[in-house]
């Protein structure tokens, strides 16, 4: 009968639909084989850096920070640290007293003009921060010595020079590139004339996670960041750090890992939408493994299938409205609450909503599937890079197996009810002679900065006993 027919239609069109859907989620499900392939690709990568002859050309930057080890439990005193270049820009006091940290904090708002202005701007804004932080603090004319957790790769001579080699994630001002950003930031000092500080070390967030837990675990000798953006630091021998002179001892390397993949040789796994994203950032060709592993980004992923899928007619009615044409409609947050197992299909509407997305039932199924095939890749592409590193680290000491601790920071790690479960698994899976334990940072940007400068302050005054 005609009624049949007609079920029959609708049933065969659904199917051929949810097939189209299936086919682009597939695009991002990875093999195996394919994560080997991850794993293998960037440990080769981890090696050129490190090597003097292949370092320049390298898409792993592996740059030296000289940190050379943790803290012993000695440091004492107050510091100012400066937190920049994660979801926020923030201030810190962090007093450090036998061993127990106490930190005081306001965030301040970078605004859009002001990332992406000159870099005199940028650092004039810093150091107004700093004053009204000061002035809140009632510490006006305080001479502290100051740890600047600036995360963005620098190439580092000395603890308390960073020249930047080039603006990741959201930044773009002017005028910094190839500059010390500590001159800068000493020339900003100056401008305002009204306080002196004392600036002791440029930490990337990496190495201030890792010192972090370092503290507290004696194993800790891995920083990762998932967050905003993506990276790792380690510490590596001196013998296999080609630009550093000397061999003896350790030394911790930021090895800028976001970067992987510019040359080329992961394009097999990225999608049309990845290569959309990368198109559309402020860096373009560049960060190709940060692009596909940070919460800058995943949302963006995810809007640009989902109006893949709209302009197909597999969802929305088939219309591609205003706000899904707006860039960074979905941050980590709201990547984080749709993917969350306890949320009724109702409430993703209901984020939807907020968003300004009008879904349906079969919608919201859909949008949570995408979130979940990216940022599911994503923690297995992490993973694999971290079982690299860890493969690297078991191989160099010759050992049969390695127990290790991470210490883990960022958004997206933090947040996302998926991530982070999904990373460990895979890192196990990947490397599996390696007893990975990933321990999260309380905060350690500011209080691994503080740490820092401590050291680095105690080194620079003569010892007296
Ligand atoms: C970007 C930066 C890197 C930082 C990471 C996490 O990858 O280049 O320095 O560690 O983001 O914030």
């Amino acid at each position: 009968t005609k009624g049949a027919a007609m079920v029959t239609a609708v049933a065969s069109r659904v199917q051929a639909q949810r097939k189209q859907i299936d086919k682009v989620l597939a695009s991002f499900q990875l093999t195996r084989e394919q994560l080997l392939g991850v794993r293998d690709k960037m440990r080769a990568e981890l090696e050129y850096g490190l090597k003097k002859q292949t370092h320049a050309l390298a898409t792993v930057k592996m740059l030296p920070t000289y940190v050379y080890g943790m803290p012993d439990g000695t440091e004492k005193g107050k510091f100012l640290a400066l937190d920049l270049g994660g979801t926020n820009f923030r201030v810190l006091l962090v007093k450090i007293r036998r061993r127990s940290v106490r930190m005081y904090n306001k965030i301040f708002a970078i605004p859009l003009e002001i990332m992406q202005g000159t870099g005199e701007e940028l650092f004039d804004h810093i150091v107004q921060c700093i004053a009204d932080f000061l002035d809140y603090m009632g510490l006006k004319g305080a001479q502290l010595p100051l740890g600047f957790t600036f995360s963005f790769p620098c190439r580092q001579t000395c603890i308390d020079k960073g020249t930047l080699v080039g603006w990741t994630k959201g930044f773009k001002a002017t005028d910094c590139e190839g500059e010390d950003v500590v001159d800068m930031l000493r020339d900003a000092i100056k401008r305002r004339n009204e306080f002196d500080l004392d600036i002791v070390a440029i930490v990337n967030d990496t190495v201030g996670t890792m010192m972090t837990c370092g503290y507290e675990d004696p194993r800790c000798e891995i920083g990762l960041i998932a967050g905003t953006g993506s990276n790792v630091c380690y510490m590596e021998d001196m013998r296999n750090i080609e630009l550093v002179d000397g061999d003896e001892g350790r030394m911790c390397i930021n090895t800028e890992w976001g970067g992987f993949g510019d040359n080329g040789c992961i394009d097999d796994i990225r999608t049309k939408y990845d290569k959309e994203v990368d198109e559309g950032s402020l860096n373009a060709g560049k960060q190709r493994y940060e692009k596909m592993t940070s919460g800058m980004y995943l949302g963006e992923i995810v809007r640009r299938i989902l109006i893949d899928l709209t302009r197909q007619g597999l969802l929305f009615r088939g219309q591609i409205s205003e706000r899904l044409r707006t860039r960074g409609i979905f941050e980590t947050r709201f990547l984080s609450q749709i993917e969350s197992d306890r949320l009724a299909l109702l409430q993703v509407r209901r984020i939807l909503q907020q968003l300004g997305l009008d879904s349906t039932c079969e919608d919201s199924i859909v949008v949570k599937e995408v979130c979940g095939a990216v940022s599911r890749r994503a923690a297995q592409m992490c993973g694999a890079g971290m079982a690299a590193i860890v493969e690297k680290r078991r191989e160099d000491q010759g050992l049969q197996h390695f127990k290790v601790t991470v210490g883990v920071d960022g958004t997206l790690y933090k947040l996302h009810p998926h991530f982070s479960r999904i990373l460990q698994e895979t890192v196990k899976e990947l490397a599996p002679q390696c007893d990975v334990t990933f321990m999260l940072s309380e905060d350690g940007s500011g209080k691994g900065a503080a740490l820092i400068t401590a050291v680095a302050k105690r080194l620079q005054q003569p010892q007296k006993d």
